[in-house]
């Protein structure tokens, strides 16, 4: 059984970001920040995993909801120490190993935390904490060591002298703590500082003052980025993105170009899939095998199953594809459409909760909403189902093996049955009864001679000139 407990810290009001939403709730390949943390907390089996929460902390517990967390609220921020001393407030029975971490450090590895974990013990360490050489520490808290290389303190950039601004090595702000001694010190903390903030950094050097031990754990730089800026977000998204598509590159993913492939890390993705790139695989979409997605593709919450084909520039949400099925270019399914095995769905096509049987198609130029289509139906080019009168929607039910026209309106509610034609052209405002032909539209003339008896025009001029004639209200017969 582990023995040490976890505290986030996700109170702090995110300045940084200028954003009306705290970093917590910012998405990195589509989940919050803080769901990252928690995850990575959730994995190394603590006895108590408590988040302290402030700003904005109705919308932080929401995206937790049904997580095994407690949530401590920190009602004024006044810094990272301060945040401690709330949360271990509420556990005063607590005792053994405390491992604080940022809400805002989202690439860090569950084994590099054990590494941590085993490191504090091992040492019988008062503190454990997390450090790493980096080539720009702007905004990071340094690390001061003595002549003879130890720790010495941390010093918070806003407060640092410009020698120590020079200084590489950073807090990662992960630490290891004994929970008894982090008592003695945490009232110890002064707000005397540039921010009047309490910094929980300051437990090192009160720590070291009082002959305690602190040991530090060099990581890299990668993967202790914490994020105050929209900068330092979109950096981790770029890390946490490679490491996704190298993973499913690894499980039998062809990617084209694996830096403009976007993949959240819920998404699931089958073996010889291949992925050109722009293709955004969102949500919990799930991808089977041998899929091939081509460039400038969304995918969001939808289930893409085995050898379908999604064509370029097309968009997916919350529908399902079944094996074969191929859509695009340039089509869109909106939420609740179902393709069947084969069924092909062409260019400038748009599907809104719309299921379609097996082998159907429609090729070209149309708008399928709120219709149920069966399987080996024809859609011509340029079909439109009239869903909506202009207040309430209405369903098309299209029975097996039809054939729809080019050009047809189907003025929901209606039916067309099994094995119908309906003729090109045509405005369908009654059911079509099975086997029959529908046909709604003005029967066509012809005027013999028509030309002759005009004379035929030279010119635009000539034309126009016949124009105008007939305007004058002579009519032709
Ligand atoms: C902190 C460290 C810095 C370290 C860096 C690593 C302090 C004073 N400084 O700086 O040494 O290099 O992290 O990323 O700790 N929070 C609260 N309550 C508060 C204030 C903050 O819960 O009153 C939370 C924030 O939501 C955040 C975390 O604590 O998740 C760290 O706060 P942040 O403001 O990001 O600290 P940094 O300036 O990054
Ligand atoms: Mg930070």
């Amino acid at each position: 059984m582990n023995d040490h407990h976890i505290c986030v810290l996700a109170a702090g009001q995110s300045k940084r970001m200028k954003s009306k939403t705290s970093k917590m709730l910012h998405l990195l390949c589509g989940a919050p920040v803080i769901s990252h943390v928690v995850s990575i907390a959730a994995a190394l089996e603590p006895r108590t995993l408590g988040i302290v929460v402030g700003y904005q902390r109705d919308q932080i517990m929401a995206v937790l909801d049904g997580k095994a967390v407690d949530f401590i609220v920190q009602e004024a921020q006044r810094g990272t120490a301060h945040a401690v001393s709330v949360y271990l407030d509420e556990y005063p029975l607590l005792k053994g190993s405390l491992l604080v971490m940022n809400g805002d450090t989202p690439l860090l590895r569950p084994d590099l935390l054990r590494q941590l974990l085993t490191l504090h013990s091992l040492e019988s360490a008062t503190i454990t904490l997390l450090t790493a050489d980096v080539e720009n520490p702007t905004g990071y808290g340094r690390i001061v060591r003595d002549q003879k290389g130890l720790i010495h303190r941390i010093v918070e950039e806003v407060d640092a002298t410009e020698q120590e601004r020079g200084i590489r090595e950073i807090n990662a702000g992960i630490y290891v703590f004994n929970i008894q001694k982090l008592r003695q010190f945490l009232p110890q903390v002064k707000d005397s500082n540039k921010q009047k903030e309490y910094y929980l950094p300051d437990v090192i050097s009160l720590a070291l003052q009082q002959k305690g031990r602190v040991v530090p754990l060099k990581a890299d730089a990668a993967e202790v980025l914490g994020i105050n800026t929209r900068v330092e977000l979109a950096a981790a998204a770029r890390v946490l993105r490679h490491r996704i598509n190298h993973r499913w590159m690894l499980e039998g993913v062809t990617m084209h170009d694996p830096d403009r492939t976007y993949i959240d890390t819920e998404v699931q993705v089958g073996a010889d899939t291949v992925l050109y790139p722009n293709v955004f695989l969102e949500g919990n979409s799930r991808i089977g095998a041998d899929v091939t997605i081509y460039q400038n593709c969304r995918i969001t919450d939808s289930n893409i199953e085995n050898g379908c084909v999604v064509y370029e520039n097309s968009s997916v949400e919350a529908s399902r594809m079944e094996d074969g099925a191929k859509i695009g270019p340039f089509a869109r399914l909106r939420p609740g459409t179902v393709l069947a095995k084969d069924v092909r769905i062409g260019n400038f096509v748009e599907l809104k909760k719309t299921t379609m049987g097996a082998g159907s198609k429609a090729n070209h130029l149309s708008y399928l909403g709120d219709a149920k289509i069966g399987s080996g139906v024809n859609i011509g080019a340029g079909t439109i189902t009239c869903n909506y009168d202009g207040v309430d929607k209405h369903p098309t039910t299209i029975e097996d093996d039809v054939f729809i026209g080019s050009d047809t309106q189907l003025i929901a509610p209606v039916t067309v049955g099994k094995g119908a034609y309906v003729a090109a052209g045509s405005s369908i405002t009654d059911d079509v009864p099975p086997g029959a032909l529908g046909i709604a539209r003005g029967r066509q003339v012809n005027k013999p001679g028509w030309v002759a008896r005009k004379g035929k025009p030279r010119s635009h001029e000539g034309m126009k000139k016949i124009h105008r004639r007939d305007r004058g209200g002579r009519r032709e017969r």
